[in-house]
């Protein structure tokens, strides 16, 4: 079924001068990019991402980290775009991401893991919402 997801290069890739490569990863797998945006998130905006993080241990620090810098906002559309999406991020440790997946090929550690994307349909309504409007 057709999906829209919500995905964003996070402040260490955007900082690494990964942008292009991880733009091309999405293009490639056929998710088509409706969306996109260059920007610093507000405290606001990051807490509205990560509300379901708030409390524990490392909220603070990973709201610090995603406001950090520049971070690149983008709308996937696709089939099955949310789970694309995640497959070809990686899990959330980069040590645990297979080699091919972005996590795995430009992350280090799970602090400062390269990419977001949307865990569910739901998820990705509310996050394209937050960042781009309805
Ligand atoms: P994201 O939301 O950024 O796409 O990452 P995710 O779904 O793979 O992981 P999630 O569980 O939603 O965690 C959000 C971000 O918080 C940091 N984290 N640190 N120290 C820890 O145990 C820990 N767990 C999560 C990661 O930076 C993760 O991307
Ligand atoms: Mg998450």
């Amino acid at each position: 079924m057709k999906e829209t997801t919500y995905a964003m290069i996070k402040p260490d890739a955007v900082a690494a001068g990964k942008i292009g490569r991880i733009i091309s990863r999405f293009e490639d797998a056929g998710l088509c990019i409706e969306r996109l945006e260059l920007g610093v998130l507000t405290r606001e905006q990051a807490e509205g991402n990560y509300q379901e993080h708030r409390g524990k241990p490392f909220y603070d620090d990973l709201i610090a980290f995603i406001t950090s810098g520049p971070v690149v906002k983008m709308v996937l559309s696709g089939e099955g775009a949310v789970g694309k999406c995640r497959t070809l991020m990686g899990p959330t440790n980069p040590a645990e991401a297979a080699p091919g997946t972005i996590r795995g090929d430009f992350g280090l550690i799970t602090d400062a893991n390269v990419i977001h994307g949307s865990d569910s349909v739901e998820s990705a309504a509310r996050e394209v919402a937050l960042f781009f409007g309805s």
